[in-house]
This record gives C-alpha cells, structure tokens and sequence, in this order.
C-alpha cells in the first residue's frame, strides 16, 4: 500500500510504499478511494497538537470499498463501499467522549492512504446521492457541525443562528444542517465571494469579520441571534458573547484564531447565557448526522481535490485560506 507519512513535525509528507496491513479480528481492510483534509492534518504537521507521535500516516476522513474482513467479522461487508466513523474508543457516555479516545490518523494509522484497516464497528454505508469525493468529505466535518448544531445547540426552527467563518469545512456543513432545520442563518467569513456562496446555499446574510464593526453590521441586519456556532476563538469569542441572544446559546468547537482576549462574566450572568464546547461526536451522533444527510440529500461542498502524491499541495491550500468547504484527496 501507499501511504502519505508525517516523518518528522514541519517536514511534509513522504509518501512511502508500505505493507499491506492484515486485518485483525473484529476489522476490516478498506481500499480507500477518497480522503479529506481536516484543520487537525494541518495543526498536526506543524506541530501544533498534543501528543504528537511520528511517523504517522495522516487523514481522519475516508471513504472506499471493503476488500478484507477479518476473524468474526461478517463476510456481508466484503465489497461494500462505506465511509468511515472517524472516532475511536468514544466509550459509553454520550455526554463526551472517554478517556482512551482518539482520532483516526495519528497516532492511529490514518487515511491518506490506499488502504487502512478499521474496525467493523466505524463502517457505515455509502450514501448513494454521494460521489467519492462528497463520501470523504463528510464524516468529520459532519459529525462535528451535527453535534455543535443539534446535540449542544439544539437548534428550532425559526431560530437566528449566526456560522462564523463560513468558508470553513464544518462551518460549511453547519450551515447546510442549520438551513435544513429551518434556521435563520447568518454566517462571517473573511471574504464577500464566500459570504455570497453561503447566501446561494440558503444563507440569509454574513458580515466580514476583518472588518472592525462586523459584529455591529451582524445585529444591524440579523438582530441578536440566539444560537451561535463558532470554530475560531480569539478575540472576536468576546463579541459573539456580547451580540448573542439574552438566554442565548454560544457552541464553540474550534480555535483556530486562538484564545480570546477577553471574556465578560458579566455580560455571560448577566444575560444568562450558556457557553457550550463540542468535539467530533459520538457513533450514535455519527448515525444520526447520517440520517439527517439521506433524508435531505445533503451534499459537503468541496472546494478541491488533489491526488494523494499531492498531499503536500493540498495542506498548503487549507493554509492559504481560500477554500470553502473541503478538500479531498483521491487515494486510488
Ligand atoms: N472539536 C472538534 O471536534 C473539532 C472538529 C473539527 C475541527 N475542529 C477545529 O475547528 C476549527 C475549524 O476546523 P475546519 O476543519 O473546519 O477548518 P478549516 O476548513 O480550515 O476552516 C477554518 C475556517 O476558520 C475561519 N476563520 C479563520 N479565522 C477566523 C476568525 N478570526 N474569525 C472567524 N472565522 C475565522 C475561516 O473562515 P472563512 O474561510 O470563511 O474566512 C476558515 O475557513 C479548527 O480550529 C479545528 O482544529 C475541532
């Protein structure tokens, strides 16, 4: 097999010839077809994420078809095209996800591969209104924006929920399951052609969050939302706390702009507000995300694809900043 590897942190990928892997009882080997980049590839090469152990293959999203079962696994799943639960070891609580959790690719063997051996219980069946690439694109991505959106959001219909950063993989994804749901979505991004595409894909409006006063122009046009799903942090995290709702909710699953500098207790008793974070899901989360996909044949947007020997062009792409939604890597 062929494998993208992190040999060492700030070095990019070498892509390796590898041995094939044998699947263990209760696994099964996938023949990859697609895989997707996260944010999390990106922090991980540069060396910006704990517990960092090399060499690693990357890639926490794949999708392909069943080439081997292993002892005790069910010969039905040969041949199947799935796509992957990106979790491992989530445990029993659907509150957060255990101690001995971990993301598929480092230090697990990931998907920027031909293949990957995964467990029986990670395969979910291909969505048939999904090509390969879309196939990949989802299961991270989704399962985040699911959760942050419907488990700690709880999102109802008619409600103004504001997506910043748009552009981003989960945003992107958290916009389309908030259109479904009947949301008033307002998004921030960092450019107008980003903030049009959110509006062609059922957005009502988006401010630019490089501008000063975006978070006026936000209560201007879409007056206080009540949910908010945020993935950056930094300094703008203090606005989100002064323009939400009194009673709002305020979902936070990333930091990609780092810390905030200030937050206002204040204003967070004072307007009763509830800061909730949210990480990936749980399986259950994963069905239920999936469920949502079929019956609205939700499609992820996908902003490129490269072939897996162009692992190296497709991370700088994610760094540039330009995409909206996912890239993809096509394995095979
Ligand atoms: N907790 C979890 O389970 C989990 C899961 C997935 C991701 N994450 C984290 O969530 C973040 C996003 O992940 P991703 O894979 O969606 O990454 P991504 O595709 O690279 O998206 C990042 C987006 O952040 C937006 N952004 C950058 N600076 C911003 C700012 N100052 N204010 C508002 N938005 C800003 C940009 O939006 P525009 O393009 O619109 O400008 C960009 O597209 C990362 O930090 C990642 O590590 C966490």
């Amino acid at each position: 097999m062929k494998a993208a590897v992190l040999k060492k942190i700030q070095t990019p990928l070498v892509l390796e010839e590898l041995s094939n892997r044998e699947a263990k009882p209760g696994h099964v080997i996938v023949e990859l077809r697609t895989a997707s980049l996260n944010r999390r590839d990106d922090w991980i090469t540069r060396g910006l994420y704990p517990g960092i152990q090399v060499p690693a293959i990357m890639g926490s999203d794949g999708a392909g078809i069943v080439l081997e079962v292993g002892p005790g696994v069910s010969g039905d799943w040969l041949g199947q095209e799935v796509i992957l639960y990106p979790g491992i070891h989530w445990g029993d609580c659907e509150e957060a996800q255990s101690s001995t959790f971990q993301v598929l690719g480092m230090p697990t063997d990931g998907t920027f591969a031909t293949q990957i051996m995964a467990s029986e219980a990670a395969l979910h069946k291909k969505h048939r209104h999904l090509n390969w690439d879309e196939s990949a694109a989802l299961p991270l991505a989704g399962l985040t924006a699911w959760r942050a959106v419907f488990k700690q959001a709880r999102l109802q219909p008619g409600e103004t929920i504001l997506i910043t950063g748009v552009g981003g993989g989960v945003a992107a994804l958290a916009l389309q399951f908030a259109v479904h749901a009947g949301g008033q979505v307002w998004v921030t991004s960092s450019s107008k052609e980003k903030i049009e595409q959110a509006i062609a894909m059922g957005a009502k409006g988006g401010s630019n969050y490089h501008s000063e006063d975006w978070y006026r122009s936000v209560l201007d046009q879409a007056g206080a939302p009540q949910v908010i799903i945020d993935g950056a942090g930094g300094k703008g995290y203090g606005r989100l706390i002064e323009i939400v709702a009194p009673g709002g909710r305020i979902v936070n699953y990333g930091a990609t702009a780092g810390y905030p500098d200030k937050v206002d207790l204040f204003k967070i008793f004072w307007k009763q507000i509830r800061l909730q974070g949210s990480t990936m899901g749980s399986p259950s989360d994963f069905q239920a995300m999936h469920a949502m996909v079929e019956s609205k044949a939700i499609k992820p947007p996908i902003s490129g694809t490269f072939a897996l020997k162009e692992v190296n062009h497709a991370l700088d792409q994610m760094r540039l900043g330009t995409h909206f939604g996912k890239i993809v890597l096509r394995c095979g």
